[in-house]
């Protein structure tokens, strides 16, 4: 066939195709597919959201419905820690949890379970005898290994991944004195670790923590997965919170500690994505000082100033290109809620501040950053 017949095979096809479209638009057949998060970047990492037990009850169907076109991955912000679902020894309460991993396989949302051992939300009797004295070593491994399993086994196959182990490192590189570590030492977490692939070999298991940009945390985590791969464990992933700030933490720093867990042989994820667009201040700080001081803190509470949205809309997107960068290696970006209006970060760590720090604003509306992802192309 020479070029001339070619050409003209093919617009004649174009002319084909052109009319085929035509009809079936006129038909209304034929719809664009929504450019969403999950449409346009689903194909280099999961994009989940945390839920609250409300959301999942469908008490707030425009969440519900942001969640199901934006996102492709959900993990329950509250529901599955200790406190709630196993609230006393030998009594479970798997309902909120249940509803959450039936709402995402309906969907076909992949979900996260969050999180197996952790100091905080921990049922007050988990470390303590009758007595309120700490349990022994062997109790604690007994309770830690029935609790891992209950839960592992209750959503295998159905939930992808754990966070094992939450926050177990502080930000100077050191242990968390919690009472696992006060009872067990460094040992709780292989155990935990080694709980959980018990109970469900196929099930990724991922260490998650925040303030992962430090320096001595980096080099701690490091370490730790190290340590956990060397004695044979399963680790999938390290979780890296990433619940940031205007001002921190800086996006090299978080870069380097991205690239150094990587380096570990493991994936990285984006696990609790938000970022206060408040002024920063600091957990120890009097935050009830005076109305003055409570006003400066809370100074936004109709609506961000253009200025401080725009700033706040340019750095989150410098982190999801970052993300983006990285997609060889990060697996999941997951944001800490689905909007500003359900975010702990109004009342942490000030109480009753009004933040902006989620991918969707207080009208279940895409920010400006998240609008213009989805409207681009590569
Ligand atoms: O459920 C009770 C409710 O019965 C009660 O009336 C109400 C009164 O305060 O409290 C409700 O519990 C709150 C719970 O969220 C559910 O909304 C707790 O007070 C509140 O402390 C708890 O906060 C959660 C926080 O973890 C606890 O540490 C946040 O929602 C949750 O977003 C946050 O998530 C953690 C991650 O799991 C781990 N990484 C840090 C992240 C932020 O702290």
């Amino acid at each position: 066939m020479d070029n001339h017949i070619i050409l003209k095979v093919s617009r004649g096809m174009a002319a084909f195709m052109t009319c085929i479209t035509l009809a079936a638009c006129a038909a209304g057949t034929v719809t664009t597919p929504e450019r969403t998060l999950k449409t346009v970047y689903g194909d280099k990492f999961l994009i989940g959201t945390a839920m609250n037990a409300r959301q999942v009850a469908g008490e707030d169907s425009a969440a519900v419905e942001v969640v199901k076109r934006h996102f492709s991955a959900v993990v329950p912000e509250n529901c599955m820690k200790c406190e709630n679902i196993h609230p006393e020894e030998g009594r479970y309460d798997f309902r909120d949890a249940d509803a959450l991993v039936d709402f995402a396989e309906a969907g076909g949302l992949t979900v996260t379970g969050h999180c197996l051992i952790w100091h905080s939300q921990l049922a007050p009797w988990f470390t303590v005898d009758d007595k309120g004295q700490p349990v022994s070593a062997e109790v604690l491994k007994e309770r830690m290994k029935e609790h891992i399993t209950t839960l592992v086994s209750r959503y295998k196959g159905r939930v992808k991944g754990w966070d094992v182990v939450n926050e177990a490192i502080m930000d100077d590189g050191s242990y968390r004195k919690s009472p696992f570590y006060e009872i067990l030492g460094e040992e709780y977490i292989p155990l935990a670790f080694q709980y959980a692939h018990e109970a469900d070999p196929d099930a990724e298991l991922y260490y998650n923590d925040y303030s992962m940009s430090i320096p001595a945390k980096r080099d701690a985590v490091v370490k730790l997965v190290q340590s956990l791969k060397e004695q044979g464990l399963r680790v999938d992933a390290v979780g890296m919170q990433a619940h940031i700030g205007m001002d921190y933490p800086g996006i090299d720093d978080f870069e380097q500690s991205m690239l150094a867990f990587a380096a570990t042989g493991v994936n990285v994820m984006i696990t609790e994505w938000d970022m206060s667009a408040l002024p920063t201040v600091s957990r120890t700080a009097d935050v009830s000082d005076t109305v003055a001081f409570r006003e400066a803190m809370n100074p936004y509470p109709d609506a961000l100033p253009d200025s401080v949205s725009e700033a706040w809309n340019a750095r989150m997107r410098s982190f999801f290109e970052l993300f983006l960068k990285h997609a060889d290696f990060v697996t999941r970006v997951t944001a800490w809620g689905v909007t500003d209006g359900d975010s702990w970060k109004n009342d942490f760590p000030v109480p009753g501040r009004t933040d902006y720090p989620l991918l969707f604003d207080r009208d279940y509306q895409p920010k400006p950053f998240v609008q213009a992802l989805c409207n681009e192309t590569e």
